[in-house]
């Protein structure tokens, strides 16, 4: 992200939390703010989470707590690919959970962690609107469905080939 990207979106969040602040009960938005200030940087950084903290007088440490409860919050620079991996009812019944455990341990990371080369990070997903194909696994904005853990692999071999490129 270049200084200017960054200088965007701060002014962005700013606007956000001032517009937030104007509100009957500003700290009940910090969850909105927090979202907001993931879709604009892709992640939280420290820094930001610092400056949600000074902007709306909460506690730094309240603003952890927060984002480190919630699964959806990364705390860390997401990887190049986002694998989602649905864990809705029907993907769950279909083996979502032996292909989670695949991935685990091939990638070596746990949900909101990324791997060590930065190639892919983790996350769960609720319902993807795609039962009729479960299970399924998201890998950035595509919809892999029918999976199986082995053709979990290969479709991590495909990315990981796609990126040599
Ligand atoms: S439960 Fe996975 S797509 Fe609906």
């Amino acid at each position: 992200m270049t200084t200017t990207q960054e200088k965007d979106a701060l002014t962005e969040l700013g606007e956000f939390i001032a517009e937030v602040m104007q509100r009957e009960h500003p700290h009940s938005h910090l969850i909105a703010v927090l979202h907001k200030a993931q879709s604009l940087y892709g992640y939280l950084p420290t820094e930001v989470m610092n400056e949600v903290a000074a902007r709306m007088g909460i506690p730094t440490a309240h603003i952890w707590g927060v984002a480190t409860f919630y699964h959806y919050f990364n705390l860390n620079p997401p990887g190049k690919h986002t694998i989602s991996v649905c864990l809705g009812t029907a993907c769950y019944v279909k083996g979502a959970g032996a292909i989670l455990q695949r991935l685990k341990d091939e990638l070596k990371i746990e949900f909101g962690q990324v791997t060590q080369d930065g190639m892919f990070s983790l996350q769960p997903a609720r319902c993807l609107g795609a039962c009729g194909l479960a299970p399924v696994v998201m890998i950035d904005d595509t919809i892999h469905g029918d999976l199986t853990a082995d053709k979990m692999m290969e479709l991590l071999e495909t990315y990981r080939k796609g990126s040599e490129d």
